[in-house]
């Protein structure tokens, strides 16, 4: 399957992430059903054949494109201050009122999918809670467990797994870090044969994102996302997404993975609102990678949530969609990739269709309006470099761009951007390691591979100025 030849291609720490995972709970993929799922979609859509995406492996003779000169082809973008009617947006109540509703629309309808009217409620409870250590640090934690409601479709279970760690040591309500990803209860065993390096990071590096969390007085809580809903096409018939259509196929404008994955974060945050321990208005979200895509939509969808730490998210997350360089839109179209997103957004890569053709120029909205969505919360972009295995893949430099294309919208709304001043389009990014880190939107690309472990130590400080936090020990 192409879209996961990249995943291996990744650092190492990915690739122990997936293997620990797998051993943890990722069940096989039923590749028939998932077929039969993306050609109904095609079917729909009027898709006849999609144009193959590029391989993420540069010494295939199909490989992405990694010439700049070749990256632009489509050099403006949608403008995030200009009404569908053309008219300017001048003031933080149009972009409420009348701009920030039309790119939520086209968000919704082309390329991430609709939360459903009827989506179930979550009745949550606490599993299990133990007073532990985490490192030196005195916890309680709280294994938690969101029955998502399937009276409409009582064949299909849907649990949501979380744990919820806080500090003992400092006065509460605490801020709370949510990170998409598996995530232990301190003092439970690794699952058989997960690979300790995982779980204990190697020596030499910064202590754990957890450890640091919780000396700044922050708790953190994991959301597991595969409890949500399935990383494959197979399981849009299944999961919350699978519920919610009574196990029917997806319309095109209904959501995908991505959406349901911070759908999933938002009923946690719906917990901690009636968990004295958290303060639910400095609740934040994280994650890497394909998470990293999720944490970003998490953020741009629900205006709860006040911090987002996006690591290495590249086409999906930060990544122009109009940019040619690495990953492309016909990656996220493909059978692979194509359940992260809306059905509709499978149009977009398609060659023959009954439309005719489309690309991702005629995309109505890129990823530099989704980060216009978070403004003007904190919102910190997290990158590493190739050569450690954070791939160019991820386009760094077009992800850039797209940062400081959003700048205007956290000006215009009072909230301070990188304070880059040149245009977009030929703006270069920031040497590794130096972090734009004076605004409540944030660039940083640490020296290391295919994870934010590095930029944590930028990202607590930060984050604490920009809400405002001090611990109360
Ligand atoms: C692949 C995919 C990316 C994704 C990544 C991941 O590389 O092409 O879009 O972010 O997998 O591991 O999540």
């Amino acid at each position: 399957m192409r879209p996961c030849k990249p995943v291996v291609a990744l650092t190492t720490l990915a690739v122990l992430l997936v293997a620990a995972l797998a051993v943890a709970q990722w069940p096989q993929v039923d590749q028939e059903k998932l077929d039969k799922d993306h050609r109904d979609m095609m079917s729909q859509l009027g898709v006849k054949k999609l144009r193959p995406g590029p391989s993420g492996n540069e010494k295939d003779p199909n490989h992405a494109n990694y010439d700049p000169a070749l990256a632009n082809p489509f050099p403006d973008w949608p403008d995030p201050l200009t009404l569908k009617s053309g008219k300017k947006v001048t003031t933080a109540d149009e972009w409420w009122n009348e701009r920030r509703p039309e790119i939520v629309e086209d968000f919704e309808r082309e390329v991430l999918g609709r939360v459903p009217k009827n989506a179930p409620k979550v009745t949550w409870t606490v599993k299990a809670q133990v007073d532990e250590k985490v490192g030196d640090h005195p916890v309680l934690a709280k294994e938690l467990v969101g029955k998502v409601d399937n009276s409409g479709a009582p064949a299909i279970e849907v649990n949501i797994d979380a744990i919820l760690v806080t500090p003992a040591d400092v006065k509460g309500p605490v801020p709370v870090m949510v990170m998409f990803g598996f995530g232990m209860m301190p003092g439970a065993k690794p699952p058989e044969g997960a690979n300790k390096f995982f779980f204990a990071p190697p020596p030499g590096s910064d202590p754990p994102a957890t450890e640091q969390l919780l000396a700044a007085g922050w708790g953190y809580a994991y959301l597991n996302p595969n409890s949500v809903q399935a990383d494959n096409g197979a399981g849009l018939t299944e999961g919350v997404v699978g519920i919610a259509n009574k196990g029917k196929f997806r319309k095109p404008d209904d959501w995908g993975s991505l959406r349901a994955w911070g759908w999933g974060a938002s009923r946690l945050l719906d917990y901690f609102a009636t968990d004295k321990a958290v303060d639910e208005t400095r609740v934040g979200i994280e994650g890497v990678s394909r998470y990293g895509k999720a944490a970003l939509v998490t953020m741009a969808f629900d205006t709860r949530f006040a911090v987002v730490l996006i690591g290495s998210s590249g086409e999906g997350g930060v990544k122009p969609h109009r940019r040619n360089f690495g990953e492309a839109v016909e990656n996220l179209t493909a059978s692979g990739e194509y359940h992260w997103m809306a059905g509709n957004f499978v149009k977009y890569g398609a060659e023959e269709a009954t439309f005719g053709s489309k690309n991702a120029g005629d995309i109505p909205v890129d990823s530099h309006e989704l980060l216009a969505l978070c403004a003007p919360r904190a919102t910190f972009i997290s990158y590493g470099v190739p050569e450690q295995g954070d791939a160019n893949w991820l386009d760094q430099q077009g992800s850039f761009m797209a940062a400081v294309a959003a700048g205007p919208v956290f000006r215009l709304l009072g909230a301070k951007d990188l304070g880059v001043t040149e245009d977009y389009r030929t703006v270069k990014k920031p040497d590794v390691n130096v972090g734009l880190l004076d605004g409540q939107l944030a660039w940083r690309q640490h020296d290391g591979g295919h994870t934010d472990a590095p930029n944590w130590k930028y990202f607590i400080p930060w984050a604490n100025k920009m809400l405002g936090y001090t611990p109360r020990k």
